[in-house]
């Protein structure tokens, strides 16, 4: 039997750790070609270095870049976007720029992308775009980022509909030890770890691993769109 993504060539748009890198590793796994973008073209060229994973530019609060992007690579099979740029905050600590650079990022972003990359994919292409589990889960401080995931489940559904029969589906992470809780600080971190892990019914936080093995399941599941896939060890359920 061939590998699932064999001869498809599979974008994936984020920063060159965490789960981006994860799911290019999971996606070379499956077969796939790789094409890794992101803000920081020298620092993904050097962290693929040594592998067949090509690295490009983009900026997805940029249509140009993503327009470049779309001419450049001349089309592809699929196209997942991890990027973000979390609005944490309690309402008085937010500010309508950090707001909207989370949305341009994380809800526009997708959108261009969509609009770039669908008129030059295959009928059998397919997004992956990134929600989180803030969307079904209100909690003071991530008021900003609870909006843009549920935005992004919204636009997940819209554009499975426009772009049909190209599948759009999300992925809703729950709380996965990539770095983006370092911010806290080394204790506050492992106090938030083991208080979620003591609670959540799987007992533990999540893996990039645990995500991007859902990534490949909905890039390659052709009956599967229109979906926000929860990969959260069921957080929302307690
Ligand atoms: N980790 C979790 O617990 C968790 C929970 C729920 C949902 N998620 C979602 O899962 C996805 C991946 O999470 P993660 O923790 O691995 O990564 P992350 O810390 O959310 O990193 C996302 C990366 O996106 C890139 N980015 C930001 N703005 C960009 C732009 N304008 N254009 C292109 N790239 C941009 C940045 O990379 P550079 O700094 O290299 O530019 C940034 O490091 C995100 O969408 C996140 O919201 C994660």
């Amino acid at each position: 039997m061939s590998a699932p993504l064999q001869d498809k060539t599979v974008l994936v748009v984020g920063r060159g750790s965490g789960i981006a890198r994860a799911v290019v590793e999971a996606a070379r796994a499956a077969g796939a070609r790789v094409v890794a973008a992101g803000r920081d073209l020298a620092a993904l060229q050097e962290g693929y270095r040594g592998t067949d994973v090509t690295a490009k530019a983009v900026d997805l609060t940029d249509e140009d870049s993503i327009a470049a992007l779309a001419a450049d690579l001349g089309g592809v099979d699929h196209v997942v976007s991890t990027a973000s740029a979390r609005a944490r905050g309690t309402v008085g600590e937010l500010t309508p720029e950090a707001i909207t650079l989370s949305f341009r990022t994380k809800v526009v972003g997708p959108i261009m992308l969509a609009k770039h990359f669908a008129p030059r994919m295959p009928a059998d292409g397919s997004f992956v775009l990134f929600s989180g589990v803030a969307a079904l889960e209100p909690d003071p401080g991530f008021l900003a980022v609870a909006a843009t995931n549920g935005s992004v489940n919204t636009v997940t559904r819209s554009l499975a509909v426009e772009l049909a029969p190209i599948r759009v589906n999300a992925i809703s992470p729950g709380t996965i030890d990539t770095g983006a809780w370092d911010a806290l600080g080394a204790e506050k971190k492992a106090e938030l770890f083991g208080r979620l892990s003591a609670a959540n019914p799987s007992r533990r936080i999540g893996t990039p691993q645990d995500v991007a093995q859902a990534v490949v399941f909905a890039l390659t599941n052709t009956f599967m769109t229109g979906v926000s896939l929860a990969v959260d060890g069921g957080q929302p359920l307690v």
